[in-house]
């Protein structure tokens, strides 16, 4: 219903005992995620677009823990490269179910994927990539990633539907799928991702817009598409402010877009099935009163949440210290440990006073958090639990010091 598919989980829904008793056990910097909330996102999906192939968008979180729920509760694999190609596989999704979204992939990508999953499908965006494939001898499933000339998303860096590098410039895609048949490849969809993080209704807006152009491409297509598909985008709020997405609202708009494409709909989410399903607990280890915000040093930075630094990204922080919440409230940056003066994952927030030893939590770190994580200034990777039901595991190590050199000749 209608409730139900507006449905969010914010950071003040996480039960503080059990993230505290979790960073105890396992330690911090600690991303957490729940694999029951994954599973709820996927079927609220589901749920609104009934008739639809739900792909998950890989790129948002490829843990092995995430990639089995989705499996198993029913999505295929959106994969940007022959890793997450390599990870769907290790996770049991099979070749059929995967779609390889390749954008100028490297050879060895392209050569991998051929090898290993020859029944995925083969999503390209460059007459290049058509041709590569015709010089490897491909006879698989191939769709054309469309440039819609237009897009959407929570900042420009993510908008990848207008002024990008993705895709075949729609004008030119009906062009491209011709040339595709007549070499007898088997054609079988056409594509296209407007952007990253729609939520409201200027972004729903330019959705539409996409929508339309990929509908426009479907009809004059020169072959029976299998599907349409749309991409990912589904956003997720970031602010406690902010509204949550209708879902239905972008399933009504798709429908209406797609209401005379004889296609089946095919939809790629990543943030939206895992954002929410993870937070990263962080201690503060340093206390330090400037002129503006105090600054509480932490020990996770944007080695292990890159997003703040990246985008200028905003995430919750809330303080799990116990007692906190009857400390005065104070304005407080949140600042890692990395040598970067970008290092900051949150400014200038509103928080209890933060003394050392406090644990904070981070939200909506299930998505582009690990899955962006490096090891710049020689920082080990952080560990990742799965929740499931009442239990929790480890599903991902803390990397060792001696994991930093292990590669080295
Ligand atoms: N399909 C394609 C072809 C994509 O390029 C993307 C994301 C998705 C699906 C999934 O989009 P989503 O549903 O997650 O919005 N690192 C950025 C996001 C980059 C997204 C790139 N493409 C961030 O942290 O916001």
């Amino acid at each position: 219903d209608a409730a139900d598919s507006r449905d969010v989980r914010r950071l003040a829904d996480w039960d503080a005992d059990r993230l505290r008793s979790l960073a105890g056990e396992y330690g911090t910097p600690l991303y957490v995620q729940d694999l029951d909330r994954v599973r709820a996102n996927y079927e609220r999906v589901a749920g609104a677009f009934p008739d639809a192939d739900v792909l998950y968008a890989v790129k948002a979180n490829a843990g092995g823990a995430v990639l089995d729920a989705l499996r198993a509760a029913g999505a295929g694999a959106e994969c940007a490269s022959a890793g997450e190609v390599s990870r769907a596989l290790d996770a049991g999704f099979e070749p059929s179910e995967i779609h390889y979204t390749a954008v100028n992939p490297p050879a060895r990508d392209l050569d991998y994927v051929l090898d290993a999953a020859p029944e995925a499908t083969f999503v390209v965006g460059a007459r290049d990539t058509v041709d590569r494939l015709d010089e490897r001898g491909f006879d698989g499933r191939l769709a054309l990633r469309v440039h819609p000339g237009v897009g959407a998303g929570h900042s420009d860096e993510v908008a990848t539907g207008a002024d990008a590098k993705f895709g075949v410039p729609h004008d030119e895609a009906v062009a491209v799928l011709a040339d595709a048949v007549d070499r007898g490849f088997d054609v079988v969809g056409v594509h296209a991702h407007a952007g990253s993080g729609i939520l409201d209704a200027d972004d729903l807006a330019a959705h539409r817009e996409v929508l339309d152009r990929i509908a426009a491409v479907a009809r004059s297509a020169p072959a029976d598409l299998e599907f349409v598909d749309v991409g990912g985008g589904l956003g997720v709020p970031y602010r406690p402010e902010e509204p949550a997405l209708d879902l239905g609202a972008v399933a009504d708009a798709v429908r209406t877009a797609l209401a005379d494409v004889n296609a089946d709909l095919v939809l790629e989410p990543g943030r939206y099935l895992v954002a929410d399903a993870g937070v990263l607990l962080t201690e503060v280890n340093t206390v330090k009163p400037t002129d503006g915000p105090t600054l509480a040093g932490v020990d996770a930075g944007m080695t292990d949440l890159l997003r703040p630094a990246l985008y200028d990204a905003r995430h919750e922080v809330r303080s799990l210290a116990p007692g906190a919440d009857a400390r005065a409230s104070d304005s407080v940056s949140v600042v890692g440990p990395v040598c970067e003066s970008t290092d900051v994952l949150a400014a200038d927030r509103d928080l209890p006073a933060p003394e050392r030893g406090d644990l904070l939590a981070v939200g909506n770190a299930g998505a582009y958090g690990v899955e962006m994580a490096s090891n710049y200034n020689s920082r080990p990777r952080p560990a990742v639990v799965a929740l499931d039901g009442g239990d929790d595991r480890l599903a991902r190590e803390r990397e060792p010091l001696a994991a930093l050199t292990r590669l080295e000749r």
